[in-house]
């Protein structure tokens, strides 16, 4: 495992995602189908975390998503992703999606998620990746946040080794 040594500012690996919604991408209400937001949510979580590590990360978790407002077809989708701590090799990042309504220059909270990356080499080894420098004040409370958070994830990722263990790497039917 190669070992990195700097810490980097959360403004650092900052990313940001636009989309304008397709009929393509709806349910038959025309809303956006879930699924799509979560793909949208991932792949700029997925940025962040990349940019902060420097490597390929690969998504270990998503936390509880809520889909707090529905987005419709032609809406302007905003996808912003910063990491909000890092540990050893994983990090966790804060997605947050909103519309942006560009006729009266305001914005919509329509979902937010927090996702954990963990940075790869091409061969899977784990890499160790920057700690995270909090500046801002909300930077700070985000830091505090994603400990409190990663202490009762804990027992999730114990749960997953022990399904893990109890499937081998075996495939079943
Ligand atoms: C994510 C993955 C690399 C973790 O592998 P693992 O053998 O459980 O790894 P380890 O026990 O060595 O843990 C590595 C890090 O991941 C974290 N981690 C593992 N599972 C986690 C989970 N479910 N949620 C949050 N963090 C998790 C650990 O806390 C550890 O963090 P740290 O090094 O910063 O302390 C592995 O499960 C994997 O490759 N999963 C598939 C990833 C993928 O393909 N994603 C795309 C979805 S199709």
């Amino acid at each position: 495992m190669s070992e990195v040594v700097v810490a980097r500012t959360v403004a650092e690996s900052r990313s940001e995602r636009s989309e304008i919604i397709f009929p393509s991408d709806a349910n038959a209400l025309g809303n956006l189908f879930g699924g799509r937001l979560m793909q949208y949510i991932d792949l700029v979580g997925a940025m962040a975390a990349s940019r902060h590590a420097r490597a390929i990360t690969v998504t270990a978790s998503m936390d509880h998503l809520d889909f707090v407002a529905p987005v419709r077809v032609g809406d302007l989708l905003i996808l912003k992703a910063s990491v909000n701590r890092a540990y050893r090799t994983s990090m966790e990042v804060g997605v947050k999606a909103m519309v942006e309504d560009v006729r009266h220059n305001r914005m919509r909270h329509v979902s937010s998620a927090y996702l954990t990356y963990v940075a790869v080499e091409k061969d899977g080894t784990r890499i160790v990746v920057p700690q995270v420098i909090p500046e801002t004040e909300h930077q700070k409370r985000r830091y505090e946040d994603a400990g409190r958070r990663r202490e009762m994830r804990a027992g999730e990722t114990q749960r997953k080794k022990e399904i893990r263990a109890a499937l081998g790497d075996e495939w079943h039917i």
